[in-house]
This record gives C-alpha cells, structure tokens and sequence, in this order.
C-alpha cells in the first residue's frame, strides 16, 4: 500500500508531530471505554491492537483512573491506582507498538464523578455536594477538596503520567472533558464555587488544568506528548461552557501549552450522539475555532466515516487529525480500507450506540456492524480474516434478514458455496423496513454493507422473493440449513409481565408494528402501548404524530423507551415526543381494549386510567418466525440433513446487533467441531497481588 500524490486521500495519511513523538498517519483512535478495562486486560489489548493493524496512528486507552478516590465500580474503566496495576496496560502498549502505531493514554481524576462504590473512600471534587456519578441518583456526597487535596491530586497524576512514560505510552492525557473530570468541573460554575485560588474567576478555575499540563510535560514531555482533552461547549448555554464564551477563553489562555488538543463537547450523550440526532460532522461548529487560536495540532470528532468529510474537515482548517470512537469500532480497518483505494469496504458506523448501551450494562464492548468488535481475544476473531472453508458443502441460508445478511456473507468469505434465500423481494428484514422510519436511515447500511460485499462473491447466490418449504428443501437437495426467518411482533398483547391475552386485542384498530412498518397505518388518537421498552415505541410514535395523529405513549416502565437511556438516548426522544405533542403515561399496563376504550392498571395511579383511542399499536412480546425450522428438524434428525441451524430472531428475537452477531457465530462455527463447553476464553485471577 502506497499513498502517492495521485491518491484522493493522501492527505490523511501525512504523519503529524505531536510534540517529541510523530504520529504515522491523520487516524485517531479516541478514548473509548469497553466493559472490559482493568478486569479483561487481553481482551482488551487485542481489541486496540486490532485497531492498530488496521492503520490507527493513535490508538488509545479508555479514561484511565489515578487513585483509588477515583473509583468508577462498577463500571470497568482503566486504572493505574498503583504499579501493580502497570502490567495490564503494558499488554495494550505491546499490542499497538506491534502495529506502528502510537498508544495513548487518558489520565483521569473523576471528581464528583467517582462514586467510590468499591474502594469507600470519599469523593472529593470542588464543593461538597451530591456525586454526578453511577446511576446519576446516587445518595452520596462529596467533600470539598483542601489545598492539600489538590497538591495530591497533582502528586497522583504526575506519577501516573511516569508510570505510563515508563510503560511505554507515547502519549499522556490531561482529560478536562463531559463533566466527568476533576479539572473540568474546576472550569465549571455549576461545581465550582470556591473563593480560594481554584475558584472565582475563570485563570483560578482553570488553575488545576494549567498545573497537570505543566507538571505532566515537565514529568515525561520529553518523551511523551501531552495531550489536553477539553469540552469546549456543553450544550447548555449560559448555564455552561460554550464555544463562544469560556470555552473559547480557555483555549486561547492555554493555547500552547499542549502538545495537541482534543476538543468535544460535553456531557457523553451529546458528545457520542446517536445517529437519530446527529449527523457526521455534528461537532464541527462546536469545535472548528479551536485551530485559529494554536499552532498545536488539532483533533476532533463528529462519526466521521466518509474520507472525503475527513479530507474536507482537514482542508476546512478544522482539524489536523480525524478522531474516531465508534467508526474504529465499526470498522477497525477503516485507514487501511482507505489507503488501498477500498473506501467503499467500510463498514460504516450506524450511530445506534449498541457499544455504549455495553458499557453501561457493565459487559464487554459489542457492535451492531461489526460482531468482532469485543471478541478478539476471547474467540480469536478477527474484523477482516476467518478461517478457510472445511469442506467443499454447500449451505442454504434461508432467510435476508441481518442474520442471513451476516450469515451468508462471513460463509462466503469462508469459500463455501451458499444460497442465500429471502421470502421477500427486499433483502435487510426488519433492518430494512425500520431504517425509513424518522432518524434511523443510517441504520439501512447494515443491508448496503452486507449485500455490496455478497454481490462481489460468486460462491453466494441470492433469491430474493423466495418462500421457502421443507420441500423446496429437499428438491433442491440441500445438505445443510441455517433458518434465520425472523419474528413478528404479537397481536395478543402479551409479554414480560402480561402472561395472558390483552382483552380486544383482536378488533381491527389494534396494530403491530408489523402492520405500520407494511405501511398499514393508523389515524386519529393513537395510543402506543410500549412494553418492549427500547427505540421503536418512541419511532413509531414520532412517526405517527409527524403524520398528524394525536399519540398517546403508555408503558410499564418509569420511562418512556427505558432502554434508550443505555444508548444515551432517552431525555433526547422524551425531549422529541414532547415536542411534537405526544402525551406520556409511565407505569401503566394495558389490561383491556374494548369498545374503544384502553383500561389500565398503574403502580402509582391506585385507581389506574381509561384512554379513549381510535386505534392502539401494541409493542410486546414477539414471536420467533421458526415454524420452517421445527418443520426441518425431523429431516435433520433422521440424517437427510447434515445440520441444521436457527439463528438470530428466529431463535430468540432481540437486537439488530445479536441477531448480527448470530449470524457471523453460525459462519464461524460452520462446519468445526468444538471443543470447550465454554466456547470462548475466560480471563481468570492470574494470582497477581500486591504483596504487602
Ligand atoms: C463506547 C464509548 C466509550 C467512550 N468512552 C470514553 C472515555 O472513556 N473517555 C472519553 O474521553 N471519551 C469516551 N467516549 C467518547 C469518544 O471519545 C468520542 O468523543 C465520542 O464518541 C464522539 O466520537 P465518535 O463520533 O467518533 O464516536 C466514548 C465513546 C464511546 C462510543
Ligand atoms: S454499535 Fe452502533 S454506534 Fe457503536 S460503533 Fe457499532 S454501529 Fe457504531
């Protein structure tokens, strides 16, 4: 691979000086944390060496706690607390150094962000006042921090700033970013009410800030670059920082003090945004000052995928280096795809925040487009190499879905020949028909990708418009089957918690969101009941209002679509059903529909609620689509088939990215014989402690 003048991205691949050390390359792994952190230290470092093969120049850690008093349980960050914790990071070090690239890291003092749930010890930030932290209702307070707080603050980020020097880290954070961090709430008005040299006016504020960068280049500048995360705008107007006021100030005070600037802006979900919300390049007005304020390289995000959005960011004077969370997620080797010419390999991000919803749920890092992603080391995968074909069988996938998609794709890039049929005349199943809904267009590139890829194969056929019977099965002779038809969602009403039919669930105003995403749309007042808790509740009823209805949002739960706070989404669609008029009721279940009247029962209204509807959408259980499965396992069982196999919704319905990820197991495991009952690696205790 070369980057000649001819090449239309050369650019991106010019090597940037980050003060003592040079980056090879305009790619920039950001601080992305992964639910495995301190706890699966060669999970992790197979993960950001994956990075690094694939043309990161930075690869980077996650936030990376200093001291016991920044204690983030029980999620799994980083941590170099002692020496002892040096040599789980030393294996991310090796791991990216293999590759060429630079490896960094991101220091962090939590502040009133560290709950301290394991170590006990008390949080301390600027003032006392209720820790920001864990669930963000946590009922624990901070102590205001002393004089002597602060020098030891100082003292415990300079020595980890030597610790990473000595384990080789080429660069060091000093991390004032998403109101997470010590020396960012110290910027901030809303923690920072100090009258001592910390507080007041805003070169007080900014004096811890100041203090780590000095003291950290005059630690390991020699060696390592310093780099300074800054959220230079928090979205909040006067209430915060923002690019025009303070934000802009603190760059300009401190300007040429890094070796490089990171700037986003604040809290998380603003700054990792989801695609329904924000589009790539989302940051760019936030942040495109910063460059005309410091020689010092620059480095941003913003979902950037697209080289051509990068080169134009690079050309526009607004950044140096393109910083990536989650597009190097998606596609680790998104640099190299782009240095041979094959950008439109890509595995595009979708802006779905499956890898956040990981963190927060506390597990291993996941991804809707790439089901590698947290799964390097412990099954050996690998985003761009799988094992050659066994045999020379032919598999019949039936079923276009992202399972099938993903199925018959990772097949085919074993060698094997595959038929790949959908019973639709549209490949993407459910991928395919939810993407038009409001906001979720991006996610259509989980079919684009797929199908681009399998129509380059000549070993995959593709039948759409084809449903499939057991004796199509067995006239076209085929030897081995994977189902991967889908569900559909119930029309009786039940789930979790509602075990029997929902009374009048069968009149014809009663909907599924089957029937709204076939176009068979409702109208007048329409009451969404949502028991599945995650996006499409929230979609369809945004859609439905958009198209005039008068919505109402009923659900169980004590938030409207529950699960989209792990996805960071869920004030944002609250904030957007409102604002479109749609009314909202939690902790309401259905309990019947008659007459045009929806009874419900309520943990909180004793005498429950009565909403008068003109039709009802029914967001519950689902139903695995497997009769063709059931109907198969006989020929499977008396040995005209050689194997036979039910994957992704059809199996057990959930998310896009499980079903993804079904699909790409199916493929691995095609044809190999397994030999653990657990089918991937544990990291276990090593029996390292500290002695003494
Ligand atoms: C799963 C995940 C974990 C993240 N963890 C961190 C973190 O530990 N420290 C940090 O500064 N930013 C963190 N971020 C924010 C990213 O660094 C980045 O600023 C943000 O996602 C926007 O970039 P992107 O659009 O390229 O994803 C995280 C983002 C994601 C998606
Ligand atoms: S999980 Fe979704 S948002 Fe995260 S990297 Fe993958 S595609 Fe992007």
């Amino acid at each position: 691979m070369s980057t000649t003048e001819s090449h239309p991205f050369a650019i991106l691949f010019d090597p940037v000086r980050i003060g003592p050390v040079t980056s090879p390359n305009r790619f920039y792994q950001v601080p992305h944390c992964n639910g495995m952190g301190w706890r699966m230290p060669e999970s992790l470092a197979a993960m950001r060496g994956v990075k690094a093969e694939g043309g990161w120049g930075v690869v980077c850690t996650e936030e990376v706690e200093i001291h016991h008093t920044s204690d983030l349980s029980p999620y799994f960050e980083g941590r170099l607390w002692e020496a002892e914790d040096a040599p789980a990071l030393a294996r991310m070090v090796e791991a990216v150094h293999a590759h060429g690239a630079l490896a960094a890291i991101e220091l962090v003092h939590n502040g009133v962000n560290a709950v301290n749930l394991y170590t006990r010890a008390t949080p301390i930030g600027p003032r006392s006042m209720s820790v920001v932290g864990g669930s963000g209702f946590e009922p624990v307070q901070s102590r205001r921090m002393t004089l002597e707080d602060f020098r030891n603050v100082r003292r415990w980020h300079r020595q980890a700033a030597l610790r990473a020097r000595d384990l080789g880290f080429d660069l060091v954070y000093c991390y004032a970013g998403h109101q997470l961090t010590l020396p960012m709430q110290l910027l901030s008005r809303r923690f920072n009410d100090r009258t001592d040299e910390y507080g007041g006016r805003l070169e007080n504020r900014v004096r811890l800030l100041r203090e780590l960068i000095e003291e950290t280049k005059s630690a390991v500048g020699d060696r390592c670059g310093v780099v300074v995360r800054l959220a230079v705008d928090e979205l909040m107007g006067d209430e915060g920082i923002t690019c025009d006021g303070e934000g802009r100030e603190i760059v300009a005070m401190l300007a040429e003090l890094p070796d490089l600037w990171d700037v986003n802006i604040s809290g998380w979900s603003n700054d990792s945004a989801t695609s329904r919300f924000e589009k790539e390049g989302y940051q760019e007005r936030y942040c495109g000052f910063v460059k005309s304020l410091t020689s010092k390289p620059v480095v941003g995000v913003g979902r950037y995928t697209s080289p051509d959005a990068m080169v134009s960011a690079i050309r526009r004077g607004i950044l140096d280096l393109i910083g990536a969370a989650r597009p190097s997620i998606a596609d680790p080797f998104l640099p190299n795809k782009i240095k041979a010419g094959r950008h439109d390999e890509i595995r595009e991000c979708i802006g779905c925040n499956i890898c956040v919803s990981a963190e927060n749920k506390l597990v291993p890092i996941r991804c809707t487009q790439n089901p590698t992603m947290g799964e390097e080391w412990r099954r050996g995968w690998h985003p761009e190499v799988i094992a050659p074909k066994s045999s020379d069988e032919q598999v019949l996938v039936i079923g276009g879905g992202p399972a099938g998609l993903e199925c018959a794709w990772a097949l085919g890039q074993r060698g094997y020949q595959v038929v790949l049929a959908e019973g639709r005349d549209e490949f993407g199943g459910r991928v395919a028909r939810e993407s038009r809904l409001p906001g979720l267009g991006e996610w259509r590139r989980v079919v684009d990708w797929r199908l681009d890829q399998i129509r380059r194969m000549s070993n995959v056929s593709m039948y759409p418009g084809s449903q499939v019977s057991v004796h199509d099965v067995l006239e076209f002779g085929a030897r081995h089957v994977i189902v991967a038809t889908g569900s559909t969602w119930r029309r009786d009403g039940v789930g979790r918690n509602q075990w029997k039919g929902v009374a009048g669930h069968a009149a014809p105003n009663v909907y599924t969101p089957d029937d709204l995403l076939d176009g068979r749309m409702p109208s007048g007042r329409v009451l969404v009941y949502d028991n599945e808790h995650f996006y499409l509740g929230g979609v369809l009823a945004e859609r439905l209002a958009t198209d005039g209805c008068l919505v109402s949002v009923v659900t169980p739960a004590a938030l409207v679509s529950y699960w989209t706070q792990f996805t960071l989404e869920q004030a944002r669609v609250q904030r957007r059903l409102l604002s479109l008029g749609v009314s909202l009721y939690t902790q309401h279940t259905l309990e019947s529909l008659e007459g045009g009247y929806a009874r419900c029962s309520s943990d909180v209204v004793p005498e429950g609620r009565v909403f008068e509807y003109d039709a009802v959408v029914l967001l519950t259980d689902r139903l695995p689509e497997d009769a063709l499965y059931r109907s198969l396992r006989p020929l499977h069982d008396d040995g005209r088939l050689g194997s036979l196999r039910c994957i992704g919704d059809a199996e057990a319905p959930g998310s896009i990215a499980q079903a993804v990820f079904a699909g790409h197991l199916a493929a691995r495991e095609f044809g190999e014989v397994p030999t653990r009952e657990t089918p991937f690696r544990v990291e276990r205790w090593s029996g390292v402690t500290r002695v003494g």
